[in-house]
Formats: structure tokens, C-alpha cells, sequence
């Protein structure tokens, strides 16, 4: 791709992009002031103004912002503008209580449509393609948000949403788009059922491009839908809380992490045990800031996602790695810290296993024991069966460290996802 194509801001020196970080950072710091009791109230309690922000350093002065805070405020506690101003309302699915709900205006909309038309646009599409969007429509950000961004790309958009697996198939057939948008999970059910109907090849299919996100994926998922489907896979960021889907995406010509479109989220990593900032390119909690959000400004939003941040390659600004997981979705196992996407690449080392699974953790006694429910692939049989039990008990114990019960299960077994896969079943408090 030619860098013609790029918005003006993705090849700007980092002097520029910090300058433009400063105004917008100091008029979203005020805005969220002036507009927003919780903000008022809170930068009161820390002994903060937006006054005291004089450099990009300064925002650690700040106070977070948690998810609790907007469930404090539910549901419109947090908006800086008057309810006429607000187009748009989302809602995230809490697993306890109430949702989260998360505003725009217009221009919110705007922006937004803006940064996922970018996204797409540094996965390597363009106007030409056609793009299937996959993500569940409705209060989910990701399908709306990857529609507008599709849009106002110039592409052609079939808006499918989630699930009726059949009918995406036939579509696809049919219509034969260049990009699809999805989550992997749900990439991975979509292509099984295509290789069922071809005859185990589906990597003759229109699809050239997959732009997937709202779930932790391990790069063995990347190279096992890549190879199956012949497509480039890619990786897309977002939260609902900090705008929806395209708050950071992967670039097509290095496929090494998501770029932050740092001209309107302003990241920073810090220790999730204590609040400290870490250095740069040390592991973390990831926090946004953002910078031109009207309806629903965030500041210093702990998201619970940990990764690392990393020098800019293919644009200027900086990347994230890939997702570890989430601090909420992390097993401790007699001591060990574990996240599913660890258990997910030594699951996808052994060829005789599909990557369907679901960690149960359960309690013995005092001690969590972790149960990986995993499907065989093809006609079951016994020996077979032992021999890749005792591989991936073998790799697991030796490459993340702890001891695990496995059961295999048929073709079939596991619950296929259609959104946001179930990775992980806690019984330990049924
Ligand atoms: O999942 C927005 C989205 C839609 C992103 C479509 C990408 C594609 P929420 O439902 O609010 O919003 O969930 C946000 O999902 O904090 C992460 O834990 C996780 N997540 C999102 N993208 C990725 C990714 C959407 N690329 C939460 N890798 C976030 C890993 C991701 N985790």
C-alpha cells in the first residue's frame, strides 16, 4: 500500500502527533470537568484541575476511571452533553448486574466511522472490496461500529450480524466478499462448516482478508484460520467504554500488533496490583485516555486488559501486543497465573485436536484443578485418544507449568461460539 492512501496524522512525526496529544488531552480533560459531576467530584477528591495539566506527563495525575465508576453513574451519569446532542446509545453485557452503557454524538459517530474506514483500510482493504460483517448488530459495539467504518470506507457491506451459521455460509457463497469481520471464534465455527460443504478445503473461498477482535486469540489461532482459509488474518482492538471496535488495529505490511490510533486514545500501561505507571515496553494494565470524545469523554480508563506497549512500525504511533488476556480472565492454578490463550497455542501444537475448547476450573478440597475440554478431530480411537492426552497434559505441564485433567470430546462436543466465545467455566463458586 502506498502511503498516499494514509490519513495525513498515520505518517505525522511524534512531535506533531505529542502536540496534537497536548491540546486534545487538555480540552477532554476540562470538558470532562466542567460537564461531568463524577469527573468534577473525583478530580476535586485526587486535589487535581485540568488547570494543573501543563504536559502530556502530567495526565498521571489524574485519577482512573473504573467500570464500577460507570456503573455507579448508570445509565447516562456520564455524559458531558445534553441528552439531545447524544445520537447513539451501546450497551457492553455485564456477567453480573447491570450493563455498561456508553453514549455518542454525531461526531463521536463520525470519528468512529473515521478510525474503523482506517482500520480497514490498514488491513489492506479499500473500496472495492465487499465486506462481511459478522459481529452481532444491536447494543454490541462491533457490528454498528464495523459497519459505519465499512461505509464510510466505500465498501460494500453486508450486514449479516451473529449467528444463523447457514445463511452466513450461503451468503458468502453467493455474494462472495473479499473481508470478513469477525470474531475468531466464530471465524473458526464458519469454517468448519465451509470445509464440510467443500469437501475439508475451504481455502478456495472469495474471502482474501479477516479482521478479527473482541476476544483474546493466540497467533497459533492466526496461523491455523489463515492456512485453513487462505486468508490474511489481522488483529482489531477495541472496547465499548473507550468507543467500540478500532480504537487500535493490526497493519497488513507488518502483522505485529495493533497500532493505537493515538490522535484519539492516549494509552499508558500501568501495574494493576498498585496504580504505578510501568516504563515503557514493560507488561501491564492498559488505560485510555481519550481525546476528542464528546458525549462520553474517558479518563484514564483501566480496561483490565494486559499487554505491553511497543514502538510505532508501519505508522508512527505505537502499537499494543497482542492481548494477553484479562485480569479478570486469569486462572490461578495452585499459584500459577494462567490465561486461556496460553492452554489455546499448546492445544493447537497437536494436530489431532481441534482448536475447540473450554478450560472448567474447579475446586478440590482447597486446591483449584483446571479440566481442558478439548475436541478429537475425525473417528475416535482409544489409543489415539491416550496418546494426545498425555501430549497436551505433557506440554501444558511443561510450557505454562501446571497440571491439568483433560477430556476429549467428540466432533461436536464443545459449544460453538457465534460472538464472544466461552472459554472459561467456573464452577468453583456453583
Ligand atoms: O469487543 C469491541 C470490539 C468489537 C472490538 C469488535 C473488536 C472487534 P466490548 O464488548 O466492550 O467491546 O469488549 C471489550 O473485549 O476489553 C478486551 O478484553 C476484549 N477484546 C476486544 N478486542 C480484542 C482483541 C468489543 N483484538 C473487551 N484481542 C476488551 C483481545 C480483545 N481481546
Amino acid at each position: 500500500m502506498t502511503h498516499q492512501h494514509l490519513e495525513a496524522i498515520e505518517t505525522a512525526s511524534i512531535d506533531e502527533l505529542r502536540a496534537l496529544q497536548f491540546e486534545r488531552m487538555k480540552w477532554t480533560l476540562e470538558h470532562a470537568y466542567r460537564n461531568v459531576p463524577m469527573y468534577t467530584r473525583k478530580f476535586d477528591e485526587a486535589g487535581v484541575h485540568p488547570s494543573d495539566f501543563t504536559c502530556l506527563e502530567d495526565i498521571s495525575k489524574f485519577p482512573y476511571t473504573t467500570k464500577q465508576d460507570l456503573r455507579d453513574n448508570y445509565p447516562f451519569g456520564t455524559f458531558a452533553v445534553p441528552m439531545e446532542q447524544v445520537v447513539r446509545v451501546h450497551a457492553s453485557s455485564g456477567t453480573t448486574g447491570k450493563p455498561t452503557v456508553v453514549g455518542y454524538t454525531q461526531k463521536d459517530i463520525d470519528t468512529w466511522a473515521t478510525i474503523v474506514a482506517r482500520s480497514i483500510r490498514a488491513a489492506g482493504g479499500s473500496a472495492k472490496d465487499m465486506i462481511h460483517v459478522a459481529y452481532g448488530y444491536g447494543l454490541f459495539t462491533g457490528g454498528l461500529g464495523a459497519h459505519y467504518g465499512a461505509e464510510k470506507l466505500g465498501a460494500t457491506v453486508v450486514p449479516m450480524s451473529g449467528g444463523q451459521t447457514e445463511k452466513q455460509i450461503q451468503l458468502i457463497e453467493d455474494f462472495k466478499p473479499t473481508i470478513i469481520m469477525v470474531t475468531p471464534s466464530y471465524c473458526l465455527n464458519l469454517l468448519d462448516q465451509l470445509e464440510k460443504k467443500h469437501g475439508g478445503d475451504a481455502s478456495g473461498c472469495s474471502l482474501k482478508i479477516g479482521i478479527f477482535g473482541a476476544e483474546p486469540w493466540s497467533d497459533s489461532m492466526r496461523e491455523e484460520i489463515e492456512r485453513r482459509l487462505g486468508i490474511k488474518a489481522l488483529d482489531i482492538y477495541g472496547l465499548s467504554e473507550v468507543m467500540g471496535p478500532g480504537v487500535a488495529m493490526e497493519c497488513a505490511e507488518t502483522a505485529d500488533g495493533p497500532t493505537i490510533w493515538e490522535d484519539h486514545f492516549f494509552p499508558e500501561i500501568i501495574d494493576p496490583s498498585n496504580g504505578n505507571v510501568m516504563p515503557e515496553g514493560e507488561h501491564g494494565e492498559l488505560v485510555f485516555t481519550s481525546l476528542t470524545k464528546e458525549a462520553m469523554p474517558v479518563i484514564r480508563y483501566r480496561t483490565r486488559d494486559l499487554t505491553r506497549l511497543l514502538p510505532g512500525t508501519a505508522r508512527t504511533m505505537r502499537r499494543m501486543d497482542k492481548i494477553t488476556g484479562r485480569s479478570d480472565d486469569m486462572l490461578i492454578i495452585r499459584g500459577v497465573n494462567v490465561f486461556p490463550s496460553q492452554i489455546e497455542e499448546q492445544i493447537l501444537e497437536i494436530k489431532q485436536l481441534s482448536p475447540h475448547y473450554q478450560l472448567e476450573v474447579s475446586k478440590q478440597g482447597n486446591l483449584d484443578t483446571l479440566k481442558i475440554k478439548v475436541e478429537l478431530k475425525g473417528a475416535t480411537n482409544t489409543e489415539c485418544g491416550n496418546q494426545v492426552v498425555s501430549e497436551l497434559r505433557h506440554r501444558i505441564k511443561t510450557m505454562v507449568g501446571i497440571s491439568t485433567l483433560i477430556e476429549l470430546l467428540p466432533d461436536g462436543g464443545i459449544p460453538r461460539s457465534e460472538g464472544k466465545a466461552q472459554r472459561v467455566i467456573d464452577l468453583r463458586h456453583a
